[in-house]
């Protein structure tokens, strides 16, 4: 055997300077071989390090910044994923979502699915109230169609809907309201329609006991998501449609603080002062009414593993 055969691949030159990092550290992971995870990664090396030639930080901002991000870890649990809402609070969820679901098929723009989806909602008629405790504040009237992006209507689709109550808090997180409170699964009839009655959701703060709670607070921004109602829409044949309607009621709607309030998923609220039984049951007038029609686009249906049980 030649000596040619045993000579190890040359090695990249040593670093010498700031510029020479980055190309070592490509270099050093140029033999991923999984072409995709190659490029993701390179490409994160790449901007992380445009990103500190920028901001040149020092090292006790470096040290800060490191401990701030073991810090997201450190608050993640059970039930709270530091992670999740550091991404939400940085749009880098509402872009991904964007990216994947851009309603270029006349399809509902989507929103995220957000930390409070449980599954195994209960099944519930059309119409019936989802308001399974006593829930103060004004009653909800909520109905629709969900059609295709033709205008057809879809019978058999599915609702799963959940909200938070008049003072913003889901089941989950409100010793005052029973299990499954405010939550149901709803199913079209033969025109596409859906109903159900429900209370007025209310905005709500995302938890700020944790290092994105001290970001937040340091950026002066309010940590409130406007009101609205999560819908898991699917339907045999057609791609799941996770999105939330927000009420063009809330002032929070421009300050989202995870910037999923986008103008189509923005609904109608309109008040009532006077009841109307025939057309809309059993609420008290002040009451609110929404209608809006849901498109899905033809597609495999998929269903969100529940961030919490
Ligand atoms: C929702 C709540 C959050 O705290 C978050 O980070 C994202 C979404 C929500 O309920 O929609
Ligand atoms: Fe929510």
């Amino acid at each position: 055997m030649s000596a040619n055969a045993l000579a190890p691949t040359p090695l990249p030159p040593l670093i010498e300077d700031e510029r020479s990092v980055t190309p070592a550290v490509l270099a050093a992971m140029a033999n991923t071989d999984n072409a995709r995870l190659q490029e993701i990664t390179t490409a994160l090396v790449r901007h992380l390090h445009a990103f500190i030639l920028e901001v040149r930080p020092t090292e006790d901002e470096y040290e800060f910044g490191l401990r701030w991000i073991a810090a997201l870890g450190h608050h993640t649990n059970e039930t709270n994923n530091e992670v999740v809402l550091a991404a939400d609070v940085l749009g880098l969820s509402t872009l991904v979502d964007l990216l994947n679901n851009d309603g270029g098929r006349g399809e509902t723009m989507s929103a995220l699915l957000g930390p409070f989806y449980r599954g195994n909602a209960p099944d519930c008629a059309h119409g019936e109230s989802i308001a399974r405790s006593t829930t103060p504040g004004p009653g909800l009237w909520f109905e629709g169609r969900v059609l295709d992006v033709d205008g057809a209507p879809i019978e058999g689709a599915t609702l799963d809907v959940w909200q938070a109550s008049p003072v913003g808090l889901y089941d989950n997180q409100d010793a005052a309201q029973d299990d499954y409170n405010l939550r149901g699964k709803f199913a079209t009839d033969a025109a596409g329609r859906f109903a159900f009655r429900s209370v007025k959701p209310a905005g709500y703060p995302v938890p700020t006991g944790g290092p994105v709670g001290k970001l937040l607070h340091a950026q002066m921004r309010r940590p409130y998501r406007p009101a609205h109602v999560h819908f898991i829409v699917s339907a045999p044949g057609h791609k799941t449609l996770i999105t939330q309607i927000f009420s063009d009621t809330d002032a929070a709607l421009a300050t989202d603080v995870v910037f999923g309030a986008k103008k189509a998923i923005v609904g109608d609220f309109r008040e009532h002062q006077e009841a109307d039984p025939d057309r809309y049951p059993d609420l008290e007038p002040p009451f609110f009414t929404c209608s809006y029609d849901f498109r899905l686009v033809k597609g495999a249906p998929t269903f969100p593993v529940p961030p919490i049980a």
